[in-house]
Formats: C-alpha cells, sequence, structure tokens
C-alpha cells in the first residue's frame, strides 16, 4: 500500500444533519471529547450561547470569528483520521450548509426521539440524495419521554424514503431509560445517568439471556423479548451495500447529553462509511489515491477570526497530497499560484497545516478571485461536478437608498453571487433586483457587505416568491413559447441563466404539468 492509500483508507469525512434543538452541538462536542480533541465538554456549547441573531455586521463578524473554529474539526479516532464539518443551522443556516454536504462521504442524521423527523431534517436528506449519500441515523434524547421506537423507524422509512435498520434497541426511556441493546452482538450497554460530561467506563452486560440481563431489565423483561422478536421480524437488516448506495440507514439510540451511545456511532461511521470517494469532473473521473493534488471548494466565509481579517475558501481535497508552500492551478482561470498558509482545523484550533489529503478540509485565503465549486490542481485542466446551487428558499426585493448607485449594486450583487453570499434574479418584465438565500441571515450579510465592500447602501422589500427553478429544455421552440407565456414570473441569475420565480407551490407544481417539455431544476451546477 502506498502512503497516499494508507492516509487515504484511514480518513472519514462526515457531516451532521438535524433539525435545530435535535441536539447536533451536544453530539459534536461528544464526538470531539471521544476524539480527545476537547478534554471537557461545554467548550462548543459556549461558543454557541455566546452566539444570537444580530443584523450588526461587526457584532456578527465577531462572533464568527468564534464560531469558525468550530466550521471544520479534525481529530483522530481508532487509528482513524475524522473530520467532521459543521453544517450551520438556526440563525446561520444558509446555502453552505447545502453545499457543507456536497463535501462529505457520509452523514450523521440527529433526531428528536421526542419529535421524530422534522421538516430541516427532511431539506437535508434531500441534499444528501443527490449524491447517494450513507446516512447514519442518532435517535437522540432517550432520557426523556419519547415516541414509540417502532413508530420513529415507521417515520424515518416513510417520510425519508430510506429503510431504517435499527442496530441498538432501547431498554424504556425518561426516567426508566436503562440503556441499549445491540441487536447484533447480544449485549446490553447499561445506562447510568450523570457521566455526560466526562469519557467514562460503561457497564456491558453480555447476552439478553442472562440472569444479569433478567435483574437489569426487571419486570419488563419479558415485554422487552417480545417487543425485540417483534422488531426483529418487521425490521430491515443491515446490509452495508445498501448502507453505502443511500437506500438504508442504520440506527442507534442514545442521549447525547448523556454521553450514551454516541461511542455506537462513531464506531460505525470508522467500520462502515465509506473511506474518502473517488469525485467526478466533467473530464474524468478523480481517484482519491492519485498521486496528483486536486480539490474542489465548497464554501467560502467572509467573515473570520478578527485577528486575520479575511475570507477563507474552504476546499476538499480530492486525491494526491497537500504540501505546505505547494504550487497549485486555479483551474478556472488557468493560473498557477503558491500556498503558503492553507489551514486546517485540528483538534478545534486553527493552525499551520504540513500535509492534507484525500477527505481533509484546508482553508485557502481568498482575496476575492476563488468562487464556489472552483477547482484546483497541481497542473491538470479539469473542474469537478457536484456542487450545485440551490433553489433559494426565501426571497427579497432589494431597494436602493441612493438611486445613482444602480450601477454598483449590481456590480456589487453580482459578485457576492459568484462568490456563494446569495443568489440574484432579475425579472424580465421589470428593473427590480431580487435576492434569493437559504437562511434568512445571508441577506444581512448581502446589506453588510454591500455597505463596506462596494459603498452602497440598501434595505429589502417583501416580495411574493416562494422558489425558483432553473429552465431547461432540449425543444427550443417549447422554450420559446413558455418564455412568451410564463414571462411574468421569469428572471435571469446572476450566472446569466433563465429562472421561473413561483408565487406558489401549487402555481410551481401547475406550471410544471402545464409545460412537460420543459424541465424545472431545483440545483444548478456551477460554470
Ligand atoms: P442543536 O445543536 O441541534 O440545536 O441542539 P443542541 O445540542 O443545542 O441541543 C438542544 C437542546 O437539547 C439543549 O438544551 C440540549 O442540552 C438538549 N439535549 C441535547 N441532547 C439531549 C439529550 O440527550 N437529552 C436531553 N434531555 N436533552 C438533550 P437547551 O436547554 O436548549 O440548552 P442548554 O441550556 O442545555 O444549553
Amino acid at each position: 500500500m502506498s502512503n497516499i492509500e494508507k492516509e487515504v483508507a484511514q480518513r472519514r469525512t462526515f457531516a451532521i444533519i438535524s433539525h435545530p434543538d435535535a441536539g447536533k452541538t451536544t453530539i459534536t462536542e461528544r464526538l470531539l471529547l471521544m476524539g480527545k480533541a476537547i478534554e471537557v465538554a461545554g467548550t462548543v456549547k459556549s461558543r454557541k450561547s455566546d452566539r444570537h441573531a444580530t443584523s450588526d455586521w461587526m457584532e456578527m463578524e465577531k462572533q464568527r470569528g468564534i464560531s469558525i473554529t468550530t466550521s471544520v474539526m479534525q481529530f483522530p479516532y481508532r487509528d482513524h483520521m475524522i473530520n467532521l464539518l459543521d453544517t450551520p443551522g438556526h440563525e446561520d443556516f444558509s446555502e453552505d450548509t447545502y453545499r457543507t454536504l456536497t463535501a462529505v462521504d457520509s452523514a450523521l442524521m440527529v433526531l428528536d426521539g421526542g419529535k421524530g423527523v422534522e421538516p430541516r431534517t427532511i431539506a437535508l436528506m434531500d441534499v444528501c440524495r443527490l449524491r447517494d449519500t450513507p446516512i447514519v441515523s442518532f435517535i437522540n434524547k432517550m432520557d426523556r419521554d419519547i415516541r414509540d421506537p417502532i413508530e420513529l423507524l415507521d417515520e424515518i422509512e416513510e417520510v425519508l424514503n430510506i429503510k431504517a435498520a435499527p442496530i441498538t434497541w432501547p431498554i424504556g426511556c425518561y426516567r426508566d431509560f436503562k440503556g441499549v441493546y445491540h441487536l447484533k452482538e447480544d449485549y446490553i450497554l447499561v445506562y447510568a445517568s450523570g457521566h455526560g460530561h466526562e469519557r467514562t467506563e460503561t457497564r456491558i452486560i453480555q447476552n439478553l439471556d442472562s440472569d444479569e440481563a433478567r435483574e437489569h431489565i426487571g419486570d419488563e423483561y419479558e415485554r422487552f423479548v417480545d417487543q425485540l422478536e417483534l422488531v426483529q421480524g418487521a425490521c430491515h437488516e443491515f446490509d452495508q451495500d445498501e448502507f453505502l448506495a443511500g437506500k438504508l440507514t442504520p440506527v442507534f439510540f442514545g442521549t447525547a447529553l448523556g454521553n450514551f451511545g454516541v461511542d455506537h456511532v462513531l464506531d460505525s461511521i470508522v467500520d462502515w462509511a465509506p473511506s474518502p470517494l473517488p469525485r467526478t469532473a466533467n473530464e474524468r473521473v478523480v481517484e482519491p489515491t492519485e498521486e496528483s493534488f486536486s480539490g474542489f471548494v465548497f464554501k467560502i466565509q467572509a467573515n473570520m477570526d478578527p485577528r486575520h481579517r479575511d475570507r477563507i475558501a474552504f476546499m476538499r481535497v480530492c486525491s494526491g497530497k497537500y504540501e505546505k508552500n505547494m504550487k497549485m492551478r486555479h483551474a478556472r482561470i488557468g493560473k498557477d499560484i503558491r500556498i503558503a498558509d492553507a489551514l486546517t482545523f485540528f483538534s478545534s484550533e486553527r493552525e499551520q497545516l504540513e500535509e492534507a489529503y484525500a477527505g481533509d478540509i484546508i482553508g485557502l485565503h481568498n482575496h476575492g478571485t476563488i468562487q464556489i465549486g472552483d477547482t484546483f490542481t497541481d497542473g491538470e485542466n479539469i473542474s469537478f461536478t457536484g456542487i450545485p446551487h440551490f433553489a433559494p428558499e426565501l426571497f427579497r426585493r432589494v431597494r436602493l437608498k441612493d438611486p445613482l448607485k444602480s450601477k454598483q449594486l449590481r456590480q456589487g450583487l453580482r459578485e457576492l453571487a459568484e462568490e456563494g453570499a446569495t443568489q440574484v434574479f432579475f425579472p424580465e418584465r421589470n428593473n427590480d433586483i431580487i435576492l434569493g438565500a437559504v437562511g434568512v441571515l445571508q441577506f444581512d450579510v448581502v446589506a453588510s457587505r454591500l455597505k463596506e465592500e462596494y459603498r452602497v447602501e440598501c434595505a429589502y422589500e417583501p416580495i411574493n416568491v416562494w422558489s425558483a427553478r432553473w429552465i431547461e429544455s432540449s425543444d427550443k421552440k417549447k422554450l420559446e413559447e413558455f418564455s412568451n407565456k410564463a414571462v411574468e414570473n421569469l428572471a435571469v441569475d446572476g450566472g446569466g441563466h433563465l429562472t421561473y420565480l413561483a408565487p406558489t407551490r401549487v402555481n410551481l407544481s401547475l406550471t410544471e404539468e402545464r409545460w412537460p417539455e420543459i424541465s424545472f431544476n431545483a440545483t444548478r451546477e456551477h460554470h
């Protein structure tokens, strides 16, 4: 095995998908604890609670300076190197959250056991499905009164359209939560409350059919055994191939707060989730173990650590090896640049990076030349695909405070759209400018950056747009007919692509039905 092959085989790169409050921050912290990246829980958490929504740019910048250190976390676990990519949740939810999912090889879905599948879970799963990303599931908050576990598995299968294979099964919940039974390995992991903040030794009872197990479960023993029989008869069995194809998810139960069951999840990622996968470029498929370096940019963060006032482009390495001071070809503009000071995020602190392999994320200082989707290589002219624009879910009309600044506004918005901070649409019928975003904070970011970087002040107005779809058709005549008929709802986006702005969900489905020759795409590839 070559050194590169060895490094690649050891890597696992994943992200957590969950609805706000399901427990992502808590579980992230437990994972870092397990990777010994932090010593005491509370580190990540306190950062989060320092943060609150604000439209004051400087404040936001300061706060993001702190949150950035958790945006990529690398830590060792069981002779493997784990890259955990943060997917911004609450108020800083944005298109970056979606794009981050294009840079991972697997995902961990965290559900609140009391709530089950929630809207944000569904949206994030849809993004994972674009690449058939393998999903591990964790049903959290077993120390609370949760819903019937069988019902939760049914919901995963029905709403998310993925087979659910329980690997562990909970013994009771809330005050009667006694642990989880490992269906494949026939042991009980015994729950003891109050150890959430440290790494602790957990008690294990081998064999469900043992006196110790009977004693531990108590009066509920017979009922539990009956339920297990039902579960084993009715549920899917874990199948590695189906998992890798994104068609089946192994399901674990536990409590992130109690640091219980989280190790099962991390073990499953090491044991079952794929090491860095090949990536498709327009020209060819790139294997992670190739000697020559390549990577793509999936996220640009405008506001970093206040001590380093710069923008950072986050690149996923796809092949070869990054070394300090290496020369990289910026494939889109065909220029070679020397990268002396890429960043890594090892153990939650920014550090000078020495080397990186496929699956790792590096941060490049960006002075405006790097866009989302850009490919870097060590000389080959290729461009990776699969880092799309996502149809925005929120829209605002831009109102300029000084009408004479219209040119600067358009230029600023085009550039910010290229960078991926927002999407911009110019309607065919009037001179409005419409911004589209996935998270509401994106609008604030754009307004303050327009002011700071382009000296343009603007305000926003609500606008009656529900969603956007990129229009395509091989039937040119039909496309023209449609363009004439639907002109009221058509716009051109920042990249010059024709877009349909649907006022309502119903309008969109009726229009799709009426125009079967036209494709209404919810994503668009860069470039
Ligand atoms: P998020 O990042 O997905 O938004 O969720 P986060 O981890 O912040 O968790 C949301 C709330 O749920 C937090 O409570 C957290 O303590 C709690 N929580 C997470 N995992 C568990 C669990 O296994 N059991 C129980 N009972 N609660 C859990 P909070 O009150 O909003 O915050 P805090 O005051 O505890 O910081």
